[in-house]
């Protein structure tokens, strides 16, 4: 990248000196002797980097550090969809010898590095080139981020019995009525809720999602609810929960059908009502809020089995969107999955890149047991993977329809519901792994490409021993402490 360098110094001879060496680099040098017109200049230009002398006359090299984070860190959190421009500069600090320590301060003050005069050419190359690529490398994070932010605003497909869901979708946003979207895993229930909003006429309002299943019962009662002031040890002034964050908006109630029993009946109140209590309150609050819930679960049989109210599930399901597995929407893999290679593109990680027919077979006769979410995964790490602008079936990595057969192995002939035999399939994957590395976690979390600390949640999770058992004989590293 052809980057615009600021340097700053009151020495007229370093300017030159300098000036020319990144000239020399293929960038492109600005100067500047004095703090206060170095200050104007980084306020003013869009400058990737400026490499500036501590000692300067007007305004030190320090103050302007301390003005320029200031500014930039202010700016992060009002410009929220900024483009990826960088407010502010990185900033190196030039210091002559025996102002180290000033140096050492500057660092602290959120300076990227530091050079001592007089300069070592290379050394110079060495530190401007570092500091371009963690430039680079933030102007990729922010893109990232506002994909991540975007990646729920497309609703791509034209499947007949997923268009016919949407349709149904459309028309409850109208309204204020309560929709509860139903789904596999990775069917797409956030997209559509947001879509939802988006359509409905609160969409200038807030959308807010809760997540019903990360949290316990004190915890999400709180988070729904928000609290009084003294309510509980810590609760030092009242905080709102997301019930009235949501005012005049949505919220987004996930995984409901994870939600403890007490807090069900006290949502039910809500819908009824439209009026809560916050923890720990006595006044009632009025709210307008439109709720969407969604869940992966069975709940009819969750009511079978008590742990979810009858009641409640009337009021949530007054529509209800039913999201289609992506097994069966199949005619739509070939749009979803250019829509995500374009993405992986966008992003930077290709080129650009384009499935081959034999790609396009392949995605087409996989069963897709992670939906949408694992097409979009697939397709991010081919891009990855693929050295060619034609992906070809390889880079896919699909294994035929794995799961009936592994599953089923160790748990009988019966067909198991979805949930269990994606379980018991991760269980068996987590036990294999741990049984050929010896029961040392950290090479099984290494060789399953999973965070170590992750292998152990997961152990935790499924109550999988991560110990050798008595009576296997294999060697055993055991790094489980
Ligand atoms: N129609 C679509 N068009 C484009 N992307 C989609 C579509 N549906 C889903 N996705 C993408 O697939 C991923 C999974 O979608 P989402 O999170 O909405 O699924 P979900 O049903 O809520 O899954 P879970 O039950 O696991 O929470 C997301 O990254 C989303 O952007
Ligand atoms: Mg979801």
């Amino acid at each position: 990248m052809r980057a615009k360098i600021l340097i700053v110094d009151d020495d007229r001879d370093i300017l030159l000196g300098l000036e020319n060496r990144i000239a020399w680099m293929g960038h492109e040098p600005v100067t500047a002797d004095n703090g206060k017109d170095a200050l104007r200049l980084i306020e003013q230009g869009e400058f990737d980097l400026a490499l500036l002398d501590l000692e300067l006359p007007a305004l030190s090299g320090l103050e302007i550090l301390e003005r320029a984070r200031g500014a930039a860190h202010s700016e992060r959190h009002t410009v929220k969809d900024a483009d990826t421009s960088y407010a502010t500069p990185l900033i190196i600090i030039l210091t002559a010898f025996g102002t180290i320590e000033r140096a050492v301060q500057a660092m602290q003050l959120g300076a990227f590095d530091f050079l001592t005069k007089p300069f070592n050419a290379d050394h110079l190359t060495v530190v401007i080139n570092k500091a371009l690529r963690a430039v680079a490398l933030h102007r990729q994070v922010d893109v990232l981020r506002q994909e991540i932010d975007h990646r729920y605003d497309h609703l791509v497909g034209t499947n007949a019995k997923m268009t016919a869901q949407l349709t149904i979708a459309k028309q409850a946003a109208q309204t204020d009525v309560t929709v509860l979207l139903l789904g596999e895993t990775g069917t797409g229930k956030e997209v559509v809720a947001r879509a939802i909003h988006r359509w409905s006429p609160r969409r200038s309002k807030p959308f807010v999602a809760i997540n019903c299943a990360s949290l316990p019962e004190h915890l999400l009662e709180n988070e729904l609810f928000g609290h009084e002031k003294g309510s509980f040890t810590g609760a030092v002034k009242r905080e709102p929960g997301k019930i009235e964050m949501a005012e005049g908006g949505t919220l987004f109630l996930d995984e409901i059908g994870d939600m403890p029993l007490p807090l069900q009946t006290r949502l039910l109140r809500v819908i009824q009502d439209q009026t809560f209590y916050r923890v720990g309150g006595t006044q009632p609050v009025h709210t307008d809020v439109r709720f969407v819930a969604a869940t992966n679960k069975d709940i009819r049989r969750a009511i079978h089995q008590g742990i979810f109210r009858e009641d409640l599930y009337y009021r949530l399901a007054v529509i209800t969107v039913t999201l289609p597995p992506l097994r069966d929407r199949m005619d739509d893999v070939p749009t979803l999955a250019k829509h995500f290679l374009d993405r992986a593109v966008r992003v930077g990680v290709h080129r650009s890149c384009t499935l081959s027919e034999n790609a396009i077979r392949a995605l087409q006769q996989y069963q897709w047991p992670g939906n949408i979410r694992e097409l979009e995964n697939v397709l991010m790490r081919a891009a990855i993977l693929c050295p060619d602008d034609i992906l070809e079936p390889l880079y896919l990595q699909l294994v035929d329809s794995p799961l009936p057969s592994t599953a089923g192995s160790d748990t009988g002939s019966l067909p198991l519901h979805y949930h269990e035999s994606m379980d018991a399939y991760s269980r068996k994957i987590l036990e294999e792994a741990l049984r050929r590395n010896g029961w040392n976690q950290t090479r099984a979390a290494e060789e399953l490409g999973l965070q170590r600390t992750y292998l152990t949640k997961l152990l935790r999770q499924k109550e999988i021993s991560g110990r050798q058992p008595k009576d296997s004989s294999s060697s055993s590293e055991d790094d489980s402490h």
